[in-house]
């Protein structure tokens, strides 16, 4: 009886050791395909259509396209090394060399040299290329752009913007390729794809210090939402909007992290519900007041006061959300920290960045 018991047991435990056989080298299959699925396609190509900008010499659109790179739309902030913020923030014009920083979890990515050098900026680009990476997030060559730039300019503004880069010295400098891993790969190959905008951008911006501006700002040009609203594991933006609580890592110090407050209406857990429109106004005025931070208050002290009033009218428009997000710089202390970004990320996936030490 206890012969035969054992017996059978041996049999069992031999077929539980052939499936488990065969469930390893399955496995391994299914890993060795993923592996050749993903590099096969994270580089692949997409189809986007060209925007109708064409660059122009216009002084007024030129000036506009500056106040748009070192100012509403920070792009300036993100064109140069992290280290540099601070001679931006007193004003100096630093050429767009690129070559920032971003240690994401899934591999370090530099921003690309902005300036029209043939060779190593955008010289080579034409109107539509640029225009077309900056609204759909194609790159010249068909690839997705990482999605760190979350913006989408109105035609005006597109075409300022353009204008501007173009009229600059060409500044020689080569920017590193993206050093992806495994993992950023994969994301490339399955999660990032240049959406369909949700809706299309306006042809003209909005104007004057009114709800409809602050809006288009706030959303779409100085990506307020994008660091002002949760995200979740993945990356997506998950909280109400503008309910704060996303937190950006500090490069300076891994024990800590940046968190960005509720920015809704509600009297208890925001400032905004708190300030009256002129102390929004003078907040803006006083540039950075964290050392570190990876708001680019430097650019948007720069806005104009019509500016900082329409985006107040808006955040005041919202639906008040209680969201009591805590200090501006707290400790990890074990809770999982979203590495954030920047302006991060619009449509399908939205990366999280984190500022390079400085
Ligand atoms: C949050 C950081 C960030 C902001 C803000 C940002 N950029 Fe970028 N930009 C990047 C990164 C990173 C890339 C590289 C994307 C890739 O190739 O994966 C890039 C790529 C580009 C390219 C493509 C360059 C080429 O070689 O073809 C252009 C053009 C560009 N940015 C212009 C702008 C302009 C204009 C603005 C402001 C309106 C701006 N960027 C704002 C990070 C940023
Ligand atoms: C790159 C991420 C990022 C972006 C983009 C960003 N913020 Fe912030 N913001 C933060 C973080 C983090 C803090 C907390 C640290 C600090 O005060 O600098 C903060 C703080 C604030 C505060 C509170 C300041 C104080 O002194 O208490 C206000 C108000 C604010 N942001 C408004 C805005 C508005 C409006 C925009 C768009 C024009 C914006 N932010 C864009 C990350 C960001």
């Amino acid at each position: 009886m206890s012969l035969q018991v054992s017996r059978r047991n041996g049999s069992q435990g031999m077929r539980w050791r052939r499936v488990v056989g065969w469930l390893a080298l399955a496995a391994m299959l299914v890993t060795g395909l993923g592996l050749m699925l993903i590099e096969w396609r994270w580089k692949r190509r997409f189809d986007a259509a060209y925007p109708a900008i064409a660059a122009s010499h216009d002084p007024a659109v030129v000036a506009r396209g500056e106040y748009l790179v070192y100012g509403a739309a920070s792009c300036a902030y993100c064109h140069v090394p992290r280290e540099d913020w601070e001679r931006l923030d007193k004003g100096e014009r630093l050429p767009l060399t690129g070559h920032y920083l971003f240690p994401l979890p899934f591999g370090d990515l530099y921003s690309p040299n902005l300036t029209p050098d043939p060779v190593t900026g955008i010289g080579a680009r034409s109107d539509a290329e640029l225009a077309r990476v900056l609204r759909y997030g194609v790159r010249a060559d068909g690839r997705a752009a990482f999605p760190l730039m979350e913006i989408r300019l109105s035609d005006e503004d597109l075409t300022a913007v353009v204008s501007y880069l173009r009229l600059q010295a060409p500044v020689p400098h080569a920017v590193p390729e993206h050093e992806l891993t495994w993992f950023g790969k994969a994301l490339m190959a399955f999660a990032i794809a240049p959406g369909s905008l949700s809706k299309a951008p306006p042809e003209r911006s909005p104007a004057g210090a009114t709800v409809e501006r602050g809006a288009y700002l706030a959303n779409d040009v100085s990506s307020c939402v994008s660091c002002h609203t949760d995200r979740g594991p993945d990356g997506a933006l998950v909280g109400p909007p503008f309910g704060g609580g996303q937190r950006l890592d500090v490069a300076a110090d891994s024990a800590k992290v940046f968190v960005a407050p509720n920015l809704t209406p509600d009297a208890a857990t925001s400032p905004v519900g708190q300030w009256s429109e002129d102390t929004f106004v003078a907040r803006f005025r006083m540039g950075p007041q964290i050392p570190g931070t990876p708001m680019p208050w430097g650019a948007f002290a720069r806005l104009t006061d019509e500016d900082v009033r329409a985006i107040y009218r808006y955040l005041r428009s919202l639906p008040p959300t209680r969201n009591p997000t805590g200090p501006p710089v707290q400790t990890k202390a074990g809770t999982p920290a979203v590495d954030c970004s920047p302006h991060i990320v619009r449509g399908t996936f939205s990366g999280p960045v984190r500022p390079s030490p400085s």
